[in-house]
């Protein structure tokens, strides 16, 4: 039974069960033979991207930031999220960074930068990631934009924060959903390169 939420201003913490709107409908279309259940709907995405665009909006006064967006998964919610920023009159400029896979990092526990960003000297960067779950990639990437690229200032900004233990400590700024420690694709994720398409974020059947 998915739990109804109405409040968007502030980090959403998702249940096992999922989370819905009022108004929503969580059936899976039937193309979809893989999907277990949807996590979070796309109205709640929607909903909860206005609500960190309010947050970054507060954030910068003079509404001007430098987004390095994390690829592949991090493009659906940049995407979605520099749109809501416009609409507060933001001027957003952005660069795409690759660093090394996720299955890479997790057996070697390091991390590598694959494809860098031009010049961010003296910005303040917002990074934008899909999800953190060790996080030991934003925290590498933070370093890299502090340290070697001389950012003004690095805030990150991800849409997922998976409830596992942080094998690194990263200070996350601006947070959309905590979610459950369940393997999730979908709005950017994806299994085998598979589901970013999808509008909502669901669990994969076992
Ligand atoms: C995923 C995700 C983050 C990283 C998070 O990337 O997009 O970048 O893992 O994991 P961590 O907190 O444990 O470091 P992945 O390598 O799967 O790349 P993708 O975005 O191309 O799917």
């Amino acid at each position: 039974m998915q739990y109804i939420v109405s409040d968007f201003s502030s980090t959403v913490e998702v249940p096992e069960t999922g989370i819905m709107r009022e108004e929503d409908s969580v059936e899976i279309p039937g193309y979809l033979k893989d999907i277990e259940k949807i996590l979070i709907t796309e109205n709640c995405i929607k909903a909860r991207l206005r609500g960190i665009a309010n947050e970054i909006n507060k954030r910068y006064s003079d509404k001007d930031i430098h987004c390095v967006v994390v690829l592949s998964g991090a493009i659906v919610f940049f995407a979605d999220l520099m749109r809501a920023l416009s609409r507060h009159g933001f001027k957003v400029t952005y660069s795409l960074i690759k660093l090394s896979s996720y299955s890479k990092a997790k057996s070697t526990g390091k991390i590598a930068v694959e494809m860098d960003i031009g010049r961010v000297e003296g910005k303040d960067v917002v990074v934008i990631e899909d999800i953190a779950d060790t996080g030991l990639t934003l925290d590498h990437l933070r370093n890299h934009l502090l340290n070697e690229k001389k950012a003004k200032s690095v805030k990150v900004c991800v849409l997922f924060n998976k409830m596992t233990k942080k094998t690194a400590e990263v200070n996350l700024d601006f947070i959309g959903f905590k979610v459950p420690d369940q393997f999730i694709v979908g709005y950017g994720l994806d299994f085998d390169q598979r589901y970013r398409e999808l509008p909502f974020v669901a669990v994969l059947k076992s």
